[in-house]
């Protein structure tokens, strides 16, 4: 079995982005983009294939469909280093999912068909494999349907397996935010919730009070706020910090990165202020090219910005 330090346990899908299409979209007419990107999606295999470019080894457990865009996202992942010998393939019938965004100036559309993600469940986990881990992370929390009456029971095996965890709910499509999500956190050591998410799972317009409660369930919550300062919260301990400035081309993904970043310096037991800075270092760089990965196939470069700005940061 290969050697992993990091379990995700998670969906797969591409992204097709369109840029620079007219504002408002009117229906019934032919609307001309002036780019496109399709790239390596959703909030799961975005952070395995960051925090594996990081330097941390990572195992992926998904589930696919019989077809190319299957392929593709699995070949993305493959060649970032991540094992992708744990991820099922659904011999016929549903579909791998899709997500089509459409960036506006303030806004963005996304649109996702989830297909497979809808159908991963416990039995087609390894848990032999998951367990050989140091750490679980699990992204997407409400879109996975099959599996999500399991995943308190999944955290609480990893906890008591001795692994570390973390959770990344991303929004809740229907809008619900059920309280099983705050069972779930009981048993997560970093919660790594944007902004929206961390008010509407405790229902709460004052974020500080919002942080309050999820940090009475969670270890260490860390929320993201886009440019905004992200904030850290531990124990009675809070750290706020800006991010550095960049030029984005899209903010697809800059959460899940910023979640790898994190984990990949919480992994060597680093300070948390450290996790927080390197994490903002991490999300920042994401945007500035395409989708959630794209800006993380070149090492070099990510290699050159990441030192420029750690030694930004600590003089
Ligand atoms: N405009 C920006 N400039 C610099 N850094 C940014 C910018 N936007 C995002 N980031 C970095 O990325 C992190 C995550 O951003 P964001 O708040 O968009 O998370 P999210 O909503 O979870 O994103 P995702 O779309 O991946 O789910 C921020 O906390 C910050 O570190
Ligand atoms: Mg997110």
């Amino acid at each position: 079995m290969p050697q992993i330090e990091v379990c995700v346990v998670g969906e797969i899908n591409l992204d097709l982005i369109l840029y620079g299409l007219p504002e408002p979209l009117v229906l019934d007419r032919e609307l001309l983009a002036s780019n496109l990107a399709l790239t390596l999606g959703s909030s799961s295999a975005i952070l395995a294939h960051n925090l594996s470019v990081l330097g941390t080894g990572v195992g992926f457990i998904s589930k696919v469909g019989p077809d190319q865009l299957g392929n593709i996202a699995l070949e993305r992942l493959s060649a970032a280093g991540v094992d992708v010998t744990h991820v099922k393939h659904a011999a016929f019938g549903t579909a791998t999912g899709l997500t089509v965004i459409l960036p506006q100036p303030q806004h963005r559309y996304i649109l996702t068909y989830p297909g497979t993600m809808f159908e991963m469940q416990y039995s087609d986990i390894d848990m032999e494999y998951l367990l050989s881990a140091r750490h679980l992370h699990l992204s997407s929390f409400f879109l996975h349907k099959a599996l999500r009456p399991s995943i308190t029971d999944l955290f609480r095996q990893a906890k008591k397996a001795g692994l570390s965890t973390s959770l990344d709910t991303n929004d809740d499509p229907e809008d619900k935010w059920e309280a099983d999500v705050l069972e779930v956190l009981k048993y997560v050591d970093v919660f790594l919730p944007n902004e929206a998410e961390a008010r509407k799972i405790t229902r709460t317009e004052d974020l500080s009070k919002a942080i309050d409660q999820l940090a009475a369930l969670a270890k260490v919550v860390v929320v993201k706020r886009g440019s905004a300062p992200a904030i850290c919260r531990s124990d009675q301990q809070e750290w706020n910090l800006a991010p550095p400035r960049v030029s984005p081309v899209d903010y697809v993904g800059a959460g899940d990165t910023f979640g790898a970043g994190f984990l990949h310096k919480y992994l060597q037991g680093a300070r948390l202020e450290d996790c927080l800075a390197y994490a903002n270092i991490a999300g920042a760089y994401s945007t500035t090219k395409e989708g959630g990965t794209e800006a993380f196939l070149d090492r070099a470069a990510l290699t050159v910005f990441i030192q420029q700005h750690c030694s930004e940061d600590h003089g």
